[in-house]
C-alpha cells in the first residue's frame, strides 16, 4: 500500500469543487441536447465523456485529495458522470429514431407502382442445341456453312439428284415462292424443304477435302400440331475426301452421339433410300435413358424410346457420285458422306419436350427452364 498523501496542491483539485462539477454536467448536457444529428453527438459525447473530458480529468484528481474529502468528491464526480451518461444515452436514442422514421419515409419502395421491367429473355434451346451440335464438329474440324432459306430449285432438288417427277417435290411439300420457268434452263425458287442444298453450294465453293456442318431453318408445307411445324431446323453434315467409307460416317456419328448424350452409347444404320446417297441409311442410336434395358421388359418401359431401345436420328449416306459431279467434283478421285437430321425433334427426346407447338410459340415459360447458356 503507498502511503496515505498528506500534502496536496489545491490548486490541482480546484476542478473538483461543486460548482466546476456543476459547469461541466451542465456543459455536457447542453452539448447533447445541441447535437443535431449522430455525427454531432459522438463528438459531444467524446468531449464530455471521453478520456480526456473535464469530467474524466476531474475524477483523476480524487486521488490527490486527502483522505476525508475523497468520499464527497468521488460521490459528487460520481453523480456527475452518471447524470452525463443517462443524458448521453437518451439523446443517442431520441436522434436514432428520428433517423429511423426519416431512412423509412425516404427510402420507401411503393410496392403498388405497376411492374415495368422486361424480363430478361433466354436463348432458344433450338439455338442453344444446334450450337452445341456444331461445336461437336467444329473441334474436329469441320467448318460451319450456311445457305439461304430461299433456295433455287436446281439447289434444293437438282443438283441432289431428285427427279423431275420426284413425289418430294409436289405442291403439297414444298413451298414454291416462284413457279418453274419455262424454259428448261430455267430453275423456279422455293423455301428450302432441307439444308441438303447447302452441301452443293459448299462443294461448288470449296476444293476438296471439305468438311462443313450446316445448320438452318427449313419449310415444309405440313400443319402445324403436337409432331409437325412448317418451319423446322435440320443440322446437315457433308464430308468429301479421298477414301472416305460408310465406317467414317458411322464413326462421326457415333462421336457425335456420345459427346451430346454421353459415353458407351453405339448406333446402327438401317437401309433406306434418297436420291442423293447411295448407298443410303436411316441412323438411329441406342436409347441413352434404357440404353436398350427396356426392350421386352414391361416392368420397365421407357418413355423416350417407347421400349424400342433405339431413337431414330435422321438421314445419311455416301455422296451419290452424281452429286459430286454436279458440285463438280471427281467421283473417281473423291468420296463422301452426308447425315441431316431435325433439332426439334432432337430436342423433344432429349429433353421430354411432348408437343412441338411449345417449341414455336415463343412463350418465355418454355425456353427459361432450360436456363441462360451463352
Ligand atoms: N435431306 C433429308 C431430309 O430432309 C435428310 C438427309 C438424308 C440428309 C440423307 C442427308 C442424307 O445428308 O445423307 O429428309
Amino acid at each position: 500500500m503507498s502511503a496515505p498523501n498528506k500534502s496536496y496542491d489545491p490548486v490541482e483539485v480546484e476542478a473538483l469543487k461543486p460548482e466546476e462539477i456543476e459547469r461541466m454536467r451542465s456543459e455536457a448536457l447542453a452539448a447533447f441536447a445541441a447535437a443535431g444529428d449522430l455525427e454531432a453527438l459522438h463528438e459531444a459525447k467524446i468531449a464530455h465523456t471521453g478520456p480526456t473530458s473535464p469530467l474524466s480529468l476531474a475524477n483523476r484528481e480524487i486521488g490527490a485529495l486527502p483522505p476525508q474529502a475523497k468520499a464527497e468528491a468521488g460521490k459528487r464526480v460520481g453523480m456527475a458522470r452518471g447524470v452525463v451518461s443517462k443524458a448521453l444515452a437518451a439523446r443517442q436514442a431520441e436522434l436514432e429514431a428520428e433517423r429511423d422514421a426519416r431512412v423509412l419515409v425516404e427510402e420507401a419502395v411503393d410496392v403498388t407502382v405497376p411492374y415495368d421491367r422486361v424480363p430478361a429473355g433466354a436463348r432458344h434451346p433450338l439455338t442453344t442445341l444446334s450450337e452445341r451440335i456444331e461445336d461437336v464438329f467444329v473441334a474436329m474440324g469441320y467448318e460451319v456453312a450456311e445457305g439461304p432459306e430461299v433456295e433455287a430449285e436446281w439447289f434444293n432438288f437438282d443438283a441432289l439428284n431428285f427427279e423431275p417427277d420426284h413425289p418430294a417435290r409436289a405442291m403439297q411439300d414444298t413451298f414454291f415462292v416462284q413457279g418453274r420457268g419455262t424454259k428448261d434452263d430455267e430453275s423456279g425458287v422455293v423455301l428450302r424443304t432441307h439444308t441438303s442444298p447447302v452441301q452443293v453450294r459448299s462443294m461448288l465453293d470449296r476444293e476438296p477435302p471439305i468438311y462443313v456442318v450446316c445448320p438452318g431453318r427449313v419449310y415444309r408445307t405440313d400443319e402445324l400440331d403436337a409432331t409437325h411445324t412448317p418451319v423446322f431446323n435440320q443440322v446437315e453434315l457433308l464430308a468429301i475426301d479421298e477414301g472416305l467409307t460408310m465406317a467414317d460416317l458411322k464413326g462421326t456419328i457415333e462421336h457425335m452421339v456420345r459427346s451430346l448424350f454421353g459415353e458407351g452409347l453405339t448406333t446402327r444404320l438401317r437401309p433406306n433410300y434418297f436420291p442423293f446417297t447411295e448407298p443410303s441409311a436411316e441412323l438411329d442410336m441406342q436409347c441413352y435413358v434404357c440404353r436398350g434395358e427396356s426392350v421386352g421388359n414391361p416392368e420397365a418401359p421407357c418413355r423416350t424410346c417407347s421400349s424400342e431401345g433405339w431413337i431414330e436420328l435422321g438421314g445419311c449416306g455416301m455422296v451419290n457420285p452424281r452429286v459430286l459431279v454436279a458440285a463438280g467434283i471427281d467421283p473417281e478421285k473423291y468420296s463422301g458422306f452426308a447425315f441431316g437430321f431435325g433439332i426439334e425433334r432432337m430436342l423433344m427426346f432429349r429433353h421430354n419436350v411432348e408437343d412441338m407447338r411449345d417449341m414455336v410459340e415463343g412463350d418465355v415459360r418454355f425456353t427459361r427452364p432450360f436456363g441462360m447458356e451463352i
